[in-house]
């Protein structure tokens, strides 16, 4: 493949021409903040049409927010040609994302303002501020009129014991600033009662927990030959897969014009893959604890939240790593080096059969994942998210939950139904985690159907008289409204995306299957704030006709948004999606009811979903697969 691919990520240069260009446009005055700049992806004629057309041009996009104005606004820019679109302004009152300054700043603007200051005095006798952390938090859409339009956070306070004590676990409970954003000064302090600091320490770091285990031998993957994938640029090669890897402030790791090498055909399954959107909303109905929710990739960014990842610590084996490029609000490159993580894993058996008959039995081939991933941390809390591609064709998308619970204080002998007391005079609310996953489908070209399969026993009778028939039904998904759909536990519902016109060794349409794994309702009512700003929870599954423009599911700007906007709004239109370029919407929820082992940190739990090839490929595309090399002082593998 040629390279650069056209949908490989900005690079540093591209990032830093993009804000040179930016400055040069009358808009960009002393007072407005970068808030993003993306590659401006081509259009999909133009990238199916490469590498047999010349390279379409380089373009930026950029988000951009003017404090002195309170005003949003958007501009394209061409890198090559050097212009710059005139700006298109978001409506009146649209937030977008907080930028990474602004968590830093507006954490300065609470410590330094005397109202918060007196608030600390007059709850905790405390008049420095040298160990109290401000965690930005996102204002949601509450109050009156005047805040639900301004630029706002409400962060949430913590108060370490000395410099490197976990502070999270000594929540300042009664005490919410109330942050203008554009101004960066504190306007009010909300106050809710004195809580006592819980008593305990809960301390996780490698320098303050003592007697640590000592049984552990190492464990070392080595690799001499390397690995078996070959990158250029961004663009991924491993075994049959080819893909490209991008990479955005708002919705971090995505990937790229998914193929797999079928017996000499280049086969096209996913055009692109992301992470659109999360939200979690917390289940305590007190004062200071009910507004809390969180819509960690519309308000805090998912790229603009990635860590630099560690050899030997979050990746294990030969590591490839990918930088990622962003910028800051004031248009500084701000590179994250080491941002993704590629490596291959040992995943057991991928598959195995013993013929008693045969002296070469068994014959079993040892699995081999890709991983592509990246770790976010939205200030307490931790998302690895991990893409994993097989040698059967499958694709995983797993979310790693990890980091430290968002924790409140009680009195003494103060209990609360709404969560658990995870150590004394200390508790975590019961929450949840909503994450929205779109899946734009290419299967063997853009038109695809999506089919809902519902597994149903036949009813008793002549053609079913010892009762044990049951076949799956699949129900074609025509239009957007008739696309909405939950879970089925009791039809083992699954979905299947296929390519009508193009058919398989059987006849059929060529497949993939969507297959959903753990997920939840949510519990709050659909008259909740947040439930009205993220309408992508009313369904687990959406389906919409490709449009460019349509890419995240609570809409373009969601921080503080009153709501309505993304899938609930698009899919009103009941627009037509069969055998058409569809886009598959899939939303997943982890109900978080936490336990004392959550405790200073939380143990990963884990969330995601697969795709399956179904009817893509003639056979088992992994019964080419060679016995692995016998290991060291055997002569087979096996024996
Ligand atoms: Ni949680």
């Amino acid at each position: 493949m040629p390279h650069p691919h056209p949908l490989e990520p900005l690079s540093a240069a591209e990032v830093q021409r993009a804000v040179e260009l930016l400055r040069a446009t009358p808009e960009f005055t002393p007072t407005v903040r970068v808030i993003s700049v993306m590659l401006k992806e081509p259009s999909k004629t133009l990238v199916h049409a490469w590498p047999d057309i010349p390279p379409p041009a380089r373009q930026a996009e950029a988000v951009l927010h003017d404090n002195a104005r309170n005003a949003c606004f958007h501009v394209e820019i061409d890198l090559a040609g050097g212009t710059t679109t005139p700006p298109r302004y978001a409506p009146p009152g649209s937030q977008p994302t907080m930028s990474a300054d602004e968590q830093v700043e507006c954490e300065q603007a609470v410590l330094a303002s005397p109202e918060f200051r007196a608030a600390l005095e007059k709850h905790y006798g405390i008049a420095d501020t040298s160990l109290v952390m401000v965690d930005i938090w996102s204002a949601g859409n509450y109050g009156t009129e005047e805040d639900r339009t301004r630029r706002l956070a409400r962060p949430l306070c913590f108060l370490r014991k000395d410099a490197t004590d976990n502070g999270y676990v000594r929540p300042i409970e009664g005490i919410r600033p109330v942050v203008d954003l554009n101004r960066m000064e504190v306007i009010r302090v909300e106050e809710y009662g004195t809580w006592p600091l819980p008593p305990k320490s809960g301390n996780y770091s490698a320098s303050r927990v003592p007697n640590q285990r000592r049984d552990i031998k190492p464990l070392s993957i080595t690799q001499p030959e390397g690995p078996s994938f070959s990158l250029t640029g961004n663009q991924m090669s491993w075994q049959n897969w080819n893909f490209v890897i991008g990479f955005n402030a708002r919705e971090g790791l995505t990937l790229h014009h998914v193929r797999y090498q079928d017996q000499g055909r280049d086969r096209s399954i996913l055009y692109r893959a992301s992470l659109t959107e999360m939200v979690v909303p917390y289940g305590d109905p007190a004062p200071q604890q009910a507004r809390k929710n969180a819509f960690d990739v519309g308000e805090y960014g998912m790229g603009m939240c990635a860590n630099s990842l560690r050899l030997g610590c979050d990746c294990l084996g030969h590591i490839v790593y990918l930088d990622g490029h962003l910028c800051d609000s004031r248009g500084g490159l701000l590179t994250i080096p080491n941002a993704i993580c590629i490596h291959e894993e040992d995943f057991g058996i991928l598959w195995k059969h013993t013929d008693r008959r045969l002296p070469d039995a068994p014959e079993v081939r040892r699995s081999r994942r890709l991983v592509v991933s990246s770790v976010s941390t939205v200030e307490n809390y931790e998302y690895g998210f991990f893409w994993y591609f097989y040698q059967d064709g499958n694709i995983q998308f797993e979310i790693k939950l990890t980091g430290v619970l968002s924790l409140g204080a009680l009195h003494p002998g103060e209990k609360s139904p709404y969560g658990a007391e995870i150590a004394p005079q200390l508790y975590a609310p019961n929450h949840q985690h909503f994450f929205n996953a779109r899946l734009d489908f290419d299967l063997d070209g853009a038109a695809n159907t999506v089919q809902r399969i519902d597994v149903e026993a036949d009813a008793a009778g002549e053609r079913n008289p010892f009762e044990n028939a049951f076949q799956a039904k699949a129900t074609s998904l025509v239009s957007e409204k008739q696309a909405r759909g939950h879970l089925k536990l009791e039809t083992a519902r699954t979905w299947r995306i296929v390519n009508p016109s193009v058919k398989n060794a059987a006849g059929e349409a060529v497949g993939y299957k969507f297959l959903p794994g753990d997920n939840a309702f949510p519990f709050a009512s659909p008259n909740a704030w947040w439930r009205k700003r993220a309408g992508f929870v009313n369904h687990h599954v959406w389906v919409t006709p490709y449009a460019a423009d349509e890419r995240y599911a609570a809409g373009d700007y969601p921080n503080q948004s009153a709501g309505g906007d993304g899938l609930s709004r698009w899919t009103e239109a009941d627009r037509a999606v069969d055998d058409t370029d569809v886009v598959f919407w899939y939303t997943f929820g982890h109900t978080h009811i936490p336990r004392p082992e959550d405790y200073p940190v939380m143990p990963a739990a884990y969330i995601g979903f697969l795709l399956k090839p179904n009817g893509f490929f003639a056979m088992n595309p992994a019964n080419d697969l060679p016995p692995s090399a016998p290991a060291a002082g055997k002569t087979s593998c096996c024996k």
